[in-house]
């Protein structure tokens, strides 16, 4: 796995660089759908690739291998083979999920214990089983074993489970590094910097992350909870401690502003299920501001979902069309609006690197983003 750095701009910290791995290059800044049980809910790969753009989608190790488990994706080849998407995957690791899902958990020194939010079953989720079983998922990119602590955290509890995370990371290095890949590419370990909104405990975090000298970086147990400015405060903390040469990643971030305020504090990639899960709902990020398309105001505003965006989905069908599916809780709707909202989040970031490298970045994010953020 190769990064290289092509600009940087000159009035922030934002980077313009290109990841290449076994299943292609990334373009950073990427915002990377999120497709927790091996699919990006209602959108198929063709239009993933083709009317999105998407570059890199993400999976979940909790979600997979409780279904449809690991026999399965290991006789299919992994998730490459059986859902069809041949780019690069990044799978999470599944505790940050556990945490979210699964209300029977116990963590301890081994790993986490937990019940299936499915059928109930006892499940122990360990550092080196996890690698275990991204290995069989077939990720481009693995993500350490980590524990996010919920915001608020005292800071005894953030400490405590800052150096849990750490002990972790060193059994996911050496379980990684003693095993070889199933499908004949490299996968590469990101190790995820914790440490709650705690400045020191960023530091120290962010410290041994870097000295571990892995392919690229995380930062985790952020959008949790806490103020943007304190994201903004510890994002900056970090991006300033992790190698400049490496990517650096901000697990489950965020609004459109969130996402352009982070790439000028140094962040490369992305992921939140906000884009999808929002499109669900009829919440839809446009380049004019943000429509509730439920609103009587759209009923009939025969305009196109999106002007501004070339994409078939958002340039062909109308609001007022889309608006009829998602009052009428079509299966049409929740497609449109996903497709929409993720070709927005995906020309975001391809608008901000084409600004980093034009040297216009800084003054084009403050123009754009009280645009973007406004309710129409
Ligand atoms: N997704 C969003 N935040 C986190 C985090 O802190 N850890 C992991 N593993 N995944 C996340």
């Amino acid at each position: 796995m190769q990064f290289t750095l092509e600009t940087t701009d000159p009035k922030s910290r934002a980077r313009a660089g290109r990841l290449t791995t076994g299943h292609g290059t990334i373009e950073t800044p990427i915002f990377m759908p999120v497709g927790t049980a091996g699919t990006v809910k209602a959108v198929h790969q063709r239009e993933l690739r083709q009317d999105i753009g998407a570059q890199i989608i993400l999976g979940n190790t909790y979600h997979l291998y409780l279904r449809p488990g690991l026999d399965t994706l290991y006789k299919a080849g992994g998730l490459h083979q059986f859902g069809g998407w041949d780019g690069p995957i990044l799978t999470d690791s599944g505790g940050y999920q556990v945490f979210s899902l699964s209300d029977i958990r116990k963590i301890t020194e081994e790993g986490v214990k937990f019940r299936s939010h499915i059928d109930g079953s006892k499940i122990d989720f360990t550092p080196e089983g996890v690698m275990d079983i991204q290995r069989i998922i077939g990720a481009d990119i693995i993500m350490a074993f980590d524990e996010c602590p919920p915001y608020p955290s005292d800071y005894e509890y953030a400490r405590k489970s800052m150096e849990l995370t750490h002990r972790w990371l060193k059994r996911c290095i050496e379980r990684l590094d003693s095993t070889e890949p199933h499908y004949g590419y490299e996968q590469q370990l990101f190790p995820i910097v914790q440490g709650s909104t705690y400045s020191d405990l960023r530091q120290q975090s962010a410290e041994f992350i870097a000295s571990q000298n892995r392919a690229g970086n995380a930062i985790g147990g952020l959008s949790v909870g806490e103020p943007a400015e304190e994201m903004y405060r510890i994002t900056e903390l970090v991006c300033g401690i992790l190698p400049a040469d490496k990517p650096r990643y901000l697990m489950g971030v965020g609004t459109p502003a969130n996402i352009l305020e982070c790439i000028a504090l140094g962040v490369d990639m992305f992921d939140c299920v906000m884009p999808t899960r929002n499109a669900r709902n009829g919440m839809l990020f446009t380049t004019q501001g943000i429509i509730n398309i439920r609103n009587e105001k759209w009923k009939q505003d025969f305009s196109p979902i999106d002007p501004g965006l070339s994409n078939y989905a958002s340039s062909f069908y109308t609001k007022a069309y889309l608006r009829h599916l998602i009052h009428s809780k079509e299966m049409l709707g929740a497609q449109i609006a996903s497709v929409h909202n993720l070709s927005f989040y995906l020309w975001l970031v391809g608008q901000a690197r084409e600004q980093i490298k034009a040297g216009t970045f800084s003054a084009w994010k403050e123009r754009i983003i009280p645009t973007l953020m406004q309710r129409l």
